[in-house]
């Protein structure tokens, strides 16, 4: 998803501006063409040869509504399954988990704003497998430029996400020829993320301040943070750049759907092209229309969908699979993917002072060879985020960009700050990497 494009105010001032409905936002008036400059580029001017009126006016979204009183889910407590909600929960946030599931799994058309340009029309297309929510086959597509050692997102050229599909052939946004670093992004599993989110920011920033072991370092992602307002620590993502799960519901409308919202209000121009997007961009925008009775849009019903999902269900352990706790731990793995984190206090019963099994720090880590060549927020090339373990059964294939069918390939490709735990499993005997592998899928 692209860059974080922090706009409080302008949210705030796009939201008070227009009300709660988006009927209130008049049509956008292209502003008058510059005088004897025909060839500026304008990113509000018309297309060349279209004059202003034969323009299409936009229409406000058309959005998909929620039925009324939909049954709640009754989980069981004792088998919890992918999928299921957060143990503990009151009715009303049963009620916001199944309000906001429904959203999530919502196709979006042109009419309710999808496009011009976007990666697929719903959340559900990519985050599935084996439950709404989890991880999905399908891989997006980011690329930039590395000059004398600087990354550049080629943000005027459509940068660094690519979207790729649209609503009219013309608008195809492919990678362009200034591109010298492609990468692919594998869909990660939603479980638990409340959870994740309700991590304080202080554990991950002393995770940050622990004696080095095998070289490992580790660096918190401090991002700006555009629900907020405010400098939080990331969490979500290959590159940790998000910190807030209302943030990246904002940010993953508008950059896999192209439906813009309060927090992310301006279109993806096809591989920047502005004068293409202001001719076949014809809903009004933020395209996520608030509720005018709750001051709620659809960013905010699947922030909570994902807040209230359960974490992955843990197996119980094998011999085999206790023996290989013991192996993650002294091959070092540990180091990086700590097993357990806590929450904090919190206002949800169901997320305050809970462990957090996610085998993560939540850190950076400059990861050599498998770095994917992206600076994205404050991850530079080479820094990934500690992917989070738990479910890892179910979240295959692996790593960011898919490459790896099982987890042994996945561990096989660690580099840089995990080469010394990675030497350490090479050496491991086949009966201890099966050890280890059984604990791995029983997390
Ligand atoms: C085209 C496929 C695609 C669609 C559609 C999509 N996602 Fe994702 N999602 C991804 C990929 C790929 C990642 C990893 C992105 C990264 O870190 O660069 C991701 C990551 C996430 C994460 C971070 C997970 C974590 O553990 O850190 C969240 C949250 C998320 N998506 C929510 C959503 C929501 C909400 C929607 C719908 C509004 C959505 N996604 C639509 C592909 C998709
Ligand atoms: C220096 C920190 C570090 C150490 C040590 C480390 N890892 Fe990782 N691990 C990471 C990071 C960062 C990623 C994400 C890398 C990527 O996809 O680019 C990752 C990804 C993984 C994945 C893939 C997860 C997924 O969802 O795709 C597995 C499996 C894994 N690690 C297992 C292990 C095991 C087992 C060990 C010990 C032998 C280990 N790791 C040691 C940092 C570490």
């Amino acid at each position: 998803m692209k860059a974080i494009r922090i706009q409080p105010i302008l949210a705030v001032a796009l939201a008070w501006s227009f009300g709660t409905h988006a009927e209130a936002k008049p049509p956008k008036q292209p502003p008058p063409p510059p005088p004897n400059a025909p060839s500026a580029p304008d990113p509000g001017s018309p297309p060349q040869g279209v004059p202003p009126e034969q323009l299409p006016r936009k229409q406000p979204a058309q959005r998909p509504q929620p039925p009324d009183n939909p049954p709640l889910p009754h989980p069981d407590q004792h088998r919890p399954q992918f999928g299921d909600p957060l143990p503990g929960l009151t009715r009303q946030q049963l009620a916001e988990f199944v309000d906001g599931k429904e959203d999530f799994e919502d196709a979006e058309n042109e009419a309710s704003g999808l496009g011009p340009i976007f990666n697929r029309s719903s959340c559900v297309t990519c985050h599935a497998s084996p439950a709404t929510g989890g991880a999905g086959p399908i891989n997006v597509t980011r690329f930039g430029r590395i000059e004398n050692g600087v990354f550049d997102p080629l943000a005027g050229l459509g940068g660094s996400l690519q979207q790729e599909m649209e609503i009219n052939a013309v608008l195809h946004e492919v990678v362009p020829p200034e591109a010298n670093v492609v990468a692919q992004r594998n869909s990660t599993p939603l479980f638990g993320l409340g959870l994740i989110e309700a991590i304080p920011d202080s554990q991950i920033l002393r995770n940050e301040r622990r004696r080095p072991v095998d070289g490992v370092l580790g660096r918190a992602a401090r991002v700006a943070d555009a629900a907020t307002g405010r400098m939080m620590i990331g969490r979500f993502g290959w590159k940790a750049q998000q910190a807030t799960l209302l943030s990246f519901s904002g940010d993953a409308y508008l950059n896999e759907m192209g439906i813009t919202n309060r927090l992310f209000p301006v279109e993806n121009a096809p591989n920047g092209d502005d004068q293409l997007l202001a001719q076949y961009d014809t809903v009004a925008d933020p395209e996520d229309v608030v509720d005018p009775a709750t001051g709620r849009g659809d960013i905010d019903r699947v922030a909570d969908f994902m807040r209230w999902l359960g974490a992955p269900p843990r197996l119980p352990l094998s011999n085999s699979a206790a023996r290989g706790r013991g192996l993650f731990q002294s091959t070092g793995c540990a180091i990086c993917h700590v097993p357990v984190m806590f929450t904090g206090p919190n206002r949800a019963a169901a997320l305050r002072n809970k462990e957090v099994w996610l085998f993560s720090d939540l850190l950076l880590h400059d990861m050599g060879s498998l770095g994917d060549g992206i600076a994205q927020g404050p991850a530079d090339v080479r820094d990934m985020k500690t992917a989070p373990l738990w479910g890892l059964r179910a979240s295959a294939p692996y790593l960011h960009d898919g490459r790896a069918a099982t987890v042994d390939d996945a561990i096989k490709a660690h580099d840089g700050e995990a080469k010394a735990a990675r030497d350490r499993y090479m050496k491991l005997n086949e009966q201890q990497v099966q050890q280890l592998l059984d604990y791995l899928m029983s997390i």
